[in-house]
């Protein structure tokens, strides 16, 4: 949440950072503000909106300096507004300071600092920061990068930050602590963001920022300190990105264009991860553990969102080839419920971005636990990616849009194929099924851009139901979880109230609320439970609701049941949900379109939440 982008170079920094906030508006973008150096004066431009409300701000204006920081935020402490967007500067004008995270003790810092007659403007904990700094760095006579370590080791809470201070023009400070920060090294030019998108396009070469890493950055050189104190050397890595694959390439959005790159990303999942003649399967990230998870007596999944539905998934993929119980828990409950982990328990942590807070938090307490920690994660570089003993990246490409759609259907292909070798190595399945189970995983894509096949129908489904005021999604075995998902993606793109349910349950409750305009959207390919779905779906046509069914192609029984169908090709049970999760994400786009809602941006979320 919230996105940082700095520059310090010798070229005009403004357009540099503006366009750079612009790749990272999917972090948040309730308001936007930038701070300009030019070595003498440092103007400074903020207002309630997004990116192109401030671009239009700062246009026609004279705005030169090579040196500059922006921020787009994601409201935690005090309405977005422009006072309370960033940069926030302290009373005294000394710091100026942007900030994503959350200082826990704020409340008590600002207290102390009001006695000390420091005025604030703002309701935000950032400006309780810079004023921090400012009142250190004046009582103590010190220099900007001691009132920064010293600031930095009396707060508790997360951030990320980039500081400028006044008195030393041709530096800006960077550090982290629970929220992620990269600095781009380029030749005489420095950037610092809260993740590489900004940065690729002029830069591959970056150093991920660990927790507790103050950066002290100028044009040419980048000196990297522990907030104790000692300076250490930087490990420079190559970005793992492509400029072209932060771009819409010709989509209205971004969520169309992940939706239908997902052919390519599953190829990319098992790329290189699928032995000649689809003989086997080698997961270099796992190589050293498998033994250890072939004889885990339980898993563990933590995750949050979607990638928790994708957890779902994965208990039932892991339970059925591998035999081992598995749970899965929301990793903001996990962390706080002093969870019972014990030796002979794996951890698995999914997560998109590899930064939700709540995730990170969850590897840490099951590390300080004794357990081994694995992850599935798709940000390469990320700190969950770095936090986790060992783990297998997704490769789905950067997902941009908020509402996850290639995410979450590369994490169920990567949980499947660590069920596979497992179940494999574990004697479970045996040598014909685990090739065909690999084969039937080297068909996805084709498979999957049949499934696409539906987006005229989806679009004429959505010009129907669009305004809807509710709908059910039912599925049962692991399409329960796809309508979870379904569920969770037509309430976050188009605010219409949405519901999950497994579909036995229906009669617990949910089955009140059917009426002749409810839409009940049911997840029915031919898996283990399809008759019982039948029997479901002959409930809620029984009492006049309106049944859409996601359902195989070919089916003959749903399809004289049900008011609409949306076919998907056949495979096996594993890979049911993500085929089946795609007509409800082309479901769900086009109603947000057709609403008015902007699809890449809901509003009050953001797609990566770094804070609890
Ligand atoms: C946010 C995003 C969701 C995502 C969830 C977990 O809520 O809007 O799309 O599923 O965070 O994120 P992660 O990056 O850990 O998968």
């Amino acid at each position: 949440m919230c996105g940082i982008v700095g520059y310090i170079g010798s070229r005009p920094a403004l357009g540099i950072v503006i366009n750079g906030l612009k790749r990272l508006e999917y972090r948040g973008y309730d308001s936007a503000g930038i701070a300009v150096n030019d070595g003498g004066k440092t103007q400074i431009f903020k207002c309630a909106g997004r990116v192109r409300d401030l671009e239009e701000m700062v246009n026609g204006k004279d705005v030169s300096g090579t040196i500059a920081m922006g921020h787009t935020r994601w409201a935690t402490h005090g309405e977005p507004n422009e006072i309370n967007a960033h940069p926030q500067v302290s009373y005294r004008g000394h710091f100026i300071v942007v900030h994503n995270g959350i200082i826990e003790n704020y409340g008590r810092i600002k207290r102390h600092l009001e006695g000390r007659d420091v005025k604030f403007t703002s309701q935000t904990d950032t400006e309780v920061l810079a004023n921090l700094m400012e009142h250190l760095y004046l009582e103590g006579d010190l220099t900007a990068e001691q009132a920064i370590i010293m600031a930095l080791n009396k707060v508790e809470g997360t951030y990320g930050i980039a500081v400028f201070c006044r008195d030393e023009p041709g530096k800006m400070f960077a550090a982290r602590q629970g929220s992620p920060l990269v600095i781009g090294v380029g030749d005489g030019e420095n950037f610092v963001a809260s993740d590489a998108t900004p940065i690729v396009e002029h830069t591959q070469r970056v150093i991920y920022l660990n927790d507790d890493d103050l950066a002290v950055i100028s044009k040419d050189e980048m000196v990297l300190k522990a907030i104790k104190n000692k300076p250490f050397e930087p490990d420079v890595k190559k970005a793992d990105l492509k400029i072209g694959e932060i771009d819409k390439e010709g989509y209205p959005h971004f969520m169309l264009k992940e939706i239908f790159e997902q052919p390519r990303a599953i190829h990319d999942t098992f790329r290189g991860r699928v032995l000649p003649n689809q003989s086997g399967l080698m997961l270099g990230g796992l190589h050293n553990v498998f033994d250890t998870m072939a004889s885990a007596d339980r898993i563990l999944i933590v995750a949050c969102g979607t990638s928790w539905h994708a957890g779902l998934v994965g208990e039932y993929i892991l339970e059925e080839y591998c035999r081992i119980p598995v749970e899965v828990e929301y990793a903001s409950e996990f962390r706080y419920r002093d969870p019972v982990i014990k030796k002979g328990d794996i951890v698995l942590a999914i997560s998109q971005s590899g930064e939700t807070a709540d995730t990170l938090a969850a590897i840490k307490l099951a590390k300080e636990r004794g357990a081994m920690v694995l992850g599935i994660c798709n940000v390469v570089g990320s700190s969950i990616s770095r936090e986790t003993n060992a783990g297998v990246f997704t490769h789905a490409g950067p997902e941009i849009g908020v509402a996850s759609t290639k995410a979450f259907t590369t994490q169920v292909v990567t949980l499947a194929m660590i069920a596979f070798e497992t179940g494999y190595r574990k004697g479970l399945l045996d040598e014909i099924r685990y090739r065909s189970l690999i084969e039937e995983l080297v068909s996805l894509p084709v498979k999957i851009e049949n499934t696409l096949k539906v987006n005229d129908q989806a679009l004429a489904l959505a010009k129907i139901y669009k305004d809807s005021t509710n709908a059910l999604y039912l599925g049962r075995g692991l399409l329960y979880p796809v309508a979870l998902e379904g569920a969770l993606k037509l309430k976050e793109i188009s605010y219409i109230h949405a519901e999950g349910y497994p579909a036995a349950e229906m009669k617990h409750g949910p089955i009140a609320l059917i009426d002749e305009h409810m839409p009940v959207m049911v997840v029915a390919t031919k898996e283990n439970s399809y008759d019982k779905i039948v029997s479901n779906i002959q409930e809620v046509k029984a009492r006049k609701g309106i049944v859409i069914a996601v359902v195989t192609e070919g089916d003959q029984v749903i399809s004289k049941m049900a008011d609409y169908v949306m076919e998907v090709p056949e495979t096996v049970s594993v890979f049911a949900p993500v085929l089946a999760v795609i007509p409800l994400q082309l479901f769900s786009y086009h109603i947000a379109v057709l609403r008015g809602c902007n699809v890449d941006q809901p509003r009050n979320l953001a797609k990566s939440v770094t804070v609890e």
